[in-house]
């Protein structure tokens, strides 16, 4: 049984809700109409100051902190909590002007102007300096103010920079890495089109026009931008923590944000938040997969959502609105998934700046007679009506699907034998088909314990770090399932392909010798036939070329010159075994495949659903929590049986036969 986390902060042990804030924007008359609508709306929190360094600092030895006493003296009068960011997102111009090192430069390693955000160079003493100075001054300000919970430093690291002080701390870190020059080019096979290393001030940055096909050097560049930004955060985070130990510290993340690595991150952070933005394609599986993505990078801990629209984003090619009821039904989604905030971007909609079209709680009508206002404030008084009923529950997951960062950079640097890998579809695609069985799924990584798991699920593990497959073998030895499927063991963690044949180190567990890979074009497809006769499946995108070593064939090829090749294979290994999958199947295929491999191990949905409904589940003291989501946007009918629940949300009874209203939640317990 998984344990119960402690709420982020004790003195508010509730599911918080409310959003970013900033009444910078706004004249002061604004404000107590704010407080005042805030409290209608029953937002228990608000995050100040995510973009405020021009308006607390308006010169290098000026501060004005007048109007942030306010407010946030304001937001306690009306019994409103802050999360109090600091404002290193976006610097003023007078800093950029005054050092243009500040400056962020682009991929061709052009300095950039001041405008913009996160157009800060991570590496810049200026910026490390000025950014730990207005932390500081924001530490000793309020840190001991009793509406503070929490601080949130800067807001969605993103990007990259190719500045040569970047350049010049990047050949600091590779020779901390590498130790010599001769390692380096070994390592990133420089001698390949006369790429050898003389002397280390050789080394550039993977600007757009210089080296960009040295996949060693890529990866690498990733790895010590991620580890940039992220002392950008420590270097605020240090400050903050040395005057107020006691409140904890985050930033906000993005999800399947490629450019950082946040399982690194996650590690720095006291709390994990994250910005929820689907795309208008992501279908409930998907957004439920960021969201134990989110969980999964702190080994399960309850994250923040820090934000989501309450209606339509802005930045999408098209913004919808959050149909009637949606908003309630994603942000529970989010909450089943292991989140203990609802918070929006923004409460009030600016009026001018490129997101003035964005939705917020307050539009620029600046009335609460709409549709918007009365479903925030709806879902926050079923929240604060729950009181702690959620807050630090776990959940508790017996299938792990492994992703990995440097994994998804070395795919998509790889330049064969497909353009377009689809690393993160195709853990998508593995995911969605778990989640369509509705049991509970980890996130998981190649250092986290695998031992919590009976199924572990490696889609395409191109990369494979050293230790990684003794994990595996110790995981199955001792009666787990692994799955591995093409495009797995291909290259060590320097992106240098395995001598000894595919899978690389993986081989010996899954039993298998991959020979050749075909690529196939988008009109074409092949067959999984099953070896017991029980049926066939159409494949695609990728097929390798699989000889059987020790493992059992499950499945061979229907077609081309390779028909008759194994294409499922499973390889037991001490009490466990290990599948490997050597094409892209139809979701049905999985659907059977995962639906079978759970039953052996016994696991299954506590209530059977149908089709666009979900059950998930967390778990407090031991209590499940169950969460069942309608994400029809019609009634359907379910089927309780005999077992009496009770709706958290409503109190009602249930059993038997109910109706589900269009994206209706019910909270069982
Ligand atoms: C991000 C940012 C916010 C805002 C929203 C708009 O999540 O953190 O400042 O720009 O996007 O969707
Ligand atoms: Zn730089």
């Amino acid at each position: 049984m998984p344990q119960t986390y402690p709420p982020v902060v004790p003195s508010a042990p509730f599911l918080w809700h409310g959003g970013d804030y900033n009444p910078e924007q706004w004249p002061r008359e604004t404000w107590a109409e704010d407080f005042r609508l805030m409290q209608q709306a029953g937002v228990t929190v608000a995050t100040v100051g995510v973009f405020s360094w021009v308006s607390l600092q308006p010169a290098e030895d000026e501060y004005t902190f007048g109007w942030l006493d306010e407010v946030i003296d304001g937001l306690h009068a009306h019994g409103i909590r802050v999360v109090l960011a600091t404002p290193s997102a976006a610097q003023p111009a007078w800093m950029s002007q005054q050092y243009p090192d500040v400056l962020r430069s682009d991929e061709n390693g052009v300095r950039r102007q001041q405008g913009g955000r996160t157009n800060y160079c991570p590496n810049s003493p200026n910026y490390r300096r000025l950014s730990g100075n207005i932390a500081r001054k924001l530490a000793e300000r309020y840190g001991q103010h009793p509406a503070v919970l929490l601080w949130h430093v800067s807001n969605e690291y993103a990007g990259a920079c190719y500045c040569d002080t970047c350049a010049a701390q990047f050949r600091v870190w590779l020779q901390a890495k590498y130790g010599t020059l001769d390692e380096l080019n070994a390592r990133w096979w420089t001698p390949f089109w006369s790429h050898t290393y003389t002397d280390w001030s050789q080394i550039l940055p993977p600007r757009a026009n210089a080296e960009g096909l040295t996949h060693g050097l890529n990866v690498d560049y990733f790895r010590f931008m991620s580890a940039s930004q992220l002392d950008c955060f420590r270097n605020e985070r240090d400050i903050l923590r040395s005057i107020t130990p006691n409140l904890p510290i985050t930033t906000n993340l993005m999800g399947t944000y490629k450019p950082l690595d946040y399982r690194q991150w996650a590690k720095e952070l006291d709390v994990v938040s994250w910005d929820c933005y689907p795309n208008p394609n992501h279908s409930p599986s998907d957004i439920a997969f960021l969201h134990d993505l989110m969980r999964g990078i702190k080994d399960g801990q309850p994250f923040l959502l820090m934000e989501q629209t309450p209606s339509s984003q802005n930045w999408q090619e098209i913004n919808a609105l959050k149909r009637p009821g949606v908003l309630r039904l994603w942000s529970y989604l989010a909450v089943a998934h292991g989140a203990d905030t609802v918070m929006y971007f923004q409460w009030r909609r600016g009026r001018g700046g490129c997101e003035k079209l964005h939705g917020a709680v307050i539009e620029h009508a600046g009335r609460t007679d709409t549709r918007v206002f009365r479903e925030v404030s709806q879902l926050g008084a079923e929240l604060t009506a729950l009181g702690d009923t959620v807050v630090g529950a776990a959940v508790d997951a017996r299938v792990g699907i492994l992703f990995d960062w440097d994994n998804w950079h070395a795919l998509d640097d790889a330049v064969g034998p497909v353009r377009n890998k689809r690393y993160i579809d195709t853990v998508r695609k593995h995911y969605g088909a778990i989640y369509r069985q509705n049991v509970p799924v980890d996130i998981v990584f190649p250092d986290s314990d695998f031992s919590r798991y009976d199924v572990l699920i490696a889609p395409m593990l191109y990369m494979v770090k050293a230790g990684v497959a003794e994990k595996v073998e110790a995981f199955v030895t001792k009666g787990g399932s692994f799955v591995a499927t093409y495009l797995t063991g291909l290259v060590d963690e320097t992106d240098l392909a395995f001598e000894n044949g595919y899978p690389g180190p993986l081989s010996k567990v899954l039993g298998v010798w991959v020979e050749e890979i075909d690529a196939l074009y988008p009109d074409q497809t092949n067959t999984l036939v099953m070896a017991d006769g029980s049926g066939s499946y159409t494949c695609r995108h990728i097929a390798d070329l699989l000889h059987a070593e020790g493992a059992q064939v499950l499945a061979t090829y229907g077609s081309d010159f390779y028909a008759g090749m194994p294409v499922l294979t499973r390889n037991l290994v001490g009490q466990g075994e290990a599948y490997y999958l050597g094409s892209d199947p139809d979701p049905a295929f999985l659907d059977r495949f995962y639906g079978d491999l759970l039953r052996g191990h016994g696991i299954a949905p506590t209530i059977s659903v149908p089709a666009g409904v979900e059950v998930a589940q967390r778990v407090k003291n031991g209590q499940p929590l169950t969460f069942v989501l309608n994400h029809n946007a019609n009634m359907v009918t379910l089927d309780l049986g005999n077992r009496s629940y009770q709706d958290r949300l409503t109190g009602a009874t249930l059993s038997g036969s109910i109706t589900l209203e269009p994206y209706a939640v019910h909270l069982l317990v």
